[in-house]
């Protein structure tokens, strides 16, 4: 039975016809993950993430002209190393669920410029993808002891810029 939080948080609210199952609801006859479930592990991970992210921005990058430089390339590279053996199963959760959620609106992702709901999702999905793009680049860099003070900053401001976006992006897809 579909439940009324179901229909009320998702794009059949925006005039959005879907013929998959709706959020909420795995597919009939296969053993998918529920999409409740699906969303509960997108948002704790992400929560993970976008939090990591903020912290680095607005507190890291804040104490920088505060603390000697030797000693915050001790903490980068310290963050650094932490980040390498935690973030991987985080991102692992959150672009998961994330493509298994997508996958339940692919007939409606065939046609990003149907709907306010398709397109807002494609480009969330796409800033997705460049913050991806970001993590392999910081990781591969930093594995190689190629990355530099400036491509830090660089990482976590754009990083930042792109969680911004997508959070809004991620709740307006809903509402407009
Ligand atoms: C940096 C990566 C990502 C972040 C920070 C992120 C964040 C979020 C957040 C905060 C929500 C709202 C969840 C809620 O309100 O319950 C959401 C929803 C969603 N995300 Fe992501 N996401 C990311 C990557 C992806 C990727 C790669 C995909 C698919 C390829 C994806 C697909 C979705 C879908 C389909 C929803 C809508 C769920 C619904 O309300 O039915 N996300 N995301």
């Amino acid at each position: 039975m579909v439940s009324v939080a179901a229909y009320t948080r998702t794009a059949y609210n925006h005039g959005v016809i879907l013929p998959e199952q709706p959020a909420g609801f795995a597919p009939q006859g296969q053993a998918a993950m529920p999409y409740s479930v699906l969303i509960t592990l997108h948002l704790f991970a992400a929560f993970i993430f976008v939090g990591t992210v903020f912290f680095e921005v607005l507190m890291l990058e804040g104490v920088r002209k505060h603390v000697p430089r030797e000693a915050m390339r001790e903490v980068e590279r310290a963050i650094g190393s932490r980040a390498r053996r935690i973030m991987p199963l985080v991102l692992l959760v959150l672009y998961g669920a994330g493509i298994s959620m997508a996958w339940h609106y692919r007939a409606v992702l065939a046609h990003p410029f149907d709907s306010s709901f398709a397109l807002l999702l494609s480009i969330k999905i796409l800033l997705a993808l460049s913050v991806l793009g970001h993590f392999i680049t910081a990781v591969t860099l930093g594995s190689r002891g190629k990355l530099k003070t400036r491509h830090v900053q660089r990482i976590h401001y754009s990083v930042f810029a792109h969680m911004v976006g997508i959070v809004l992006l991620a709740k307006a897809m809903l509402y407009i």
